[in-house]
């Protein structure tokens, strides 16, 4: 049929707002709140120079509220040494972290990097990654105490608080990620236990060619960084809801929807905020096995990466939000597919903090083993909520807000209803004032049901509340009743018939009310 070479319905994506062209101007880069840790001299920032590290000499602390660092006097096994490094890089590498990881001794297991090293490479590489990419990364590694010279503080529970550092700074820290070296964070049982993974260990075991596609990517990464040097900033900001919304009562009318089955987020949703389907430990499966859309996102993107070493784990009502990183790699493929497919050069343009236009938010869905548990009322309130604290900017006006880039968060892993979930992300975005932009990851006949649904709610000026109300509707009358059975109903149907009965008597308003 025709309707199969339609590609995208609704507000065409050239009316969307995007970064920078929409934003308000900043305010100076400064902490006036003690909200905000910036870990270079603000004073000294200059487009095309890379930022200098503040203070000028590294403050050593050890304790319950900042990162424990490699370069700690009171680390264990201290970082100071060439030697231990070096050693890394030859592969007998893993005795010598053994020694600063004895405890688990046996279950390091260094066989995805080994086959990167000898079945991967051809042996121009090889030679180049040993004489050349491995020592430099040693030697960034090795900078920590000169780079990350401020103390960085754990983002825990409850607080709103962000963080600045420059891409080097991030680069540094990654690199002492990758040789596993900051201390108390090679187990989960230790007080990191609600915090993700940072060093990069898992990275390197087995044997699955999605390991070794993994890191590719990453070596890409640690190559343009120790070849020139990055001269952005990267701002971390984790942000609470203080009070859940009453979405009942609310008389907002849903913003524009561009709905699109071709593209992705990252690429089409340039500029846009953008949605990192994510896990309560940001990043998810990224340096052990996981290789879905936020796995890929902290790939290309890895700058993203070094949340996981301050960022502990998202409460219901909480969110991320990263600012500034680059994206280095380009990839096809997804999951099993997924394959490292070449360097990128990010044409993002930079603000005026010297941070690349790019907002990621990482909001963390509720996993749903049985389809009918996410229509109970309190797991609706507590998506809409958490995507709601993912998109709405207090403070700021609307007009200065970007579009949202999004798709089926919540629907692939995680187990959702697409359909639902649109839904309550448009919600969500209508009560922060922001349009949409939705990625249907190849499905055409969503981005038909969800562009229908749409334009017959906005055709009728139904708010938020109303179909809040609608929502509380199905899940009383159609699936408190099916008994752990597929509801014979499905939600869009039961909207169609509810609005349509209620506010059209006759029955001209049924044919447009069919989905
Ligand atoms: N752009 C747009 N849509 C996409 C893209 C993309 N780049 N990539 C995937 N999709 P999933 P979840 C679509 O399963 O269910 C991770 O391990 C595609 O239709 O990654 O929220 C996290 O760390 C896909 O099926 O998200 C969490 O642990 C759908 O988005 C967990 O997965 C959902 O992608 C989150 O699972």
């Amino acid at each position: 049929t025709a309707s199969t070479d339609v590609k995208w319905l609704g507000t065409p994506i050239s009316e969307l707002k995007r970064m920078p062209a929409c934003g308000a101007p900043l305010p100076r880069l400064k902490d006036i709140t003690g909200q905000h840790t910036v870990m270079i001299r603000t004073d000294l920032l200059q487009n095309g120079r890379v930022p200098v590290p503040y203070p000028t000499v590294f403050k050593d602390t050890w304790d319950e509220v900042h990162v424990k660092m490699p370069c700690s006097s009171s680390n264990l096994f201290p970082v100071q040494d060439e030697v231990i490094l070096q050693l890394f890089i030859h592969m007998q590498m893993l005795n010598a972290v053994l020694k600063y990881s004895a405890s688990h001794a046996k279950k390091w297991d260094f066989t995805a990097l080994h086959l990167y090293c000898t079945k991967v490479l051809d042996p121009d590489a090889a030679e180049h990654l040993f004489d050349s990419l491995l020592p430099d990364m040693v030697q960034l590694a090795l900078r920590v105490s000169e780079l990350c010279t401020k103390p960085i503080p754990l983002i825990k529970k409850g607080m709103n608080h962000s963080i600045t550092m420059s891409q080097e700074q991030v680069a540094c820290l990654l690199a002492n990620a990758f040789f596993c070296t900051f201390p108390r964070r090679n187990s989960r049982k230790t007080e990191y236990s609600n915090y993700p993974d940072i060093n990069f260990f898992r990275l390197f075991e087995g044997s699955s060619s999605r390991k070794i596609e993994k890191l590719k990517t990453l070596m890409c990464y640690f190559k343009s960084v120790t070849e020139q040097n990055p001269t952005g900033l990267v701002t971390f900001t984790r942000k609470g809801l203080d009070k859940p919304l009453n979405w009942k009562s609310s008389q907002t009318l849903l913003t524009k929807l561009h709905i699109t089955c071709e593209g992705t987020i990252e690429d089409d949703g340039y500029g846009m905020l953008q949605v990192d389907f994510a896990n309560r430990f940001v990043g998810g499966g990224v340096t052990s096995s996981g290789l879905v859309q936020e796995e890929i996102r902290f790939l290309i993107n890895p700058e993203l990466i070094v949340s996981r070493l301050f960022t502990e784990a998202l409460d219901h009502n909480e969110c991320l939000i990263i600012t500034g990183t680059q994206q280095y790699s380009k990839y096809t493929g997804y999951a099993q597919t997924y394959k490292w497919s070449g360097s990128h050069q990010d044409p993002i343009p930079s603000d005026t903090w010297q941070r690349r236009c790019t907002e990621i938010v990482a909001i963390d869905a509720l996993q749903f083993r049985n389809h009918l548990e996410q229509f109970l009322p309190n797991r609706i309130n507590r998506e809409l909520n958490k995507a709601y604290c993912g998109f709405a900017r207090p403070g700021e006006q609307s007009e200065n807000l970007a579009a949202v880039a999004t798709g089926n968060w919540g629907c692939g892993v995680f187990g959702g209803d697409t359909r639902l979930k649109a839904l309550l992300q448009m919600l969500a975005a209508a009560e922060a004032g922001r349009d949409v932009a939705y990625f249907t990851f190849g499905d055409s006949q969503l981005m038909t049901d969800v562009h229908n649904m749409h334009s017959f709610l906005t055709q009728r000026n139904i708010s938020v509340g109303e179909v809040y109300d609608l929502l509380g509707q199905y899940y009383s009358s159609v699936c408190k009743s099916c008994l752990g059975r597929r509801p014979d109903v499905s939600l869009y149907s039961f909207i169609y018939q509810q609005v349509s009965s209620s506010l059209a008597p006759d029955d001209s308003d049924r044919g447009s009310a069919r989905q």
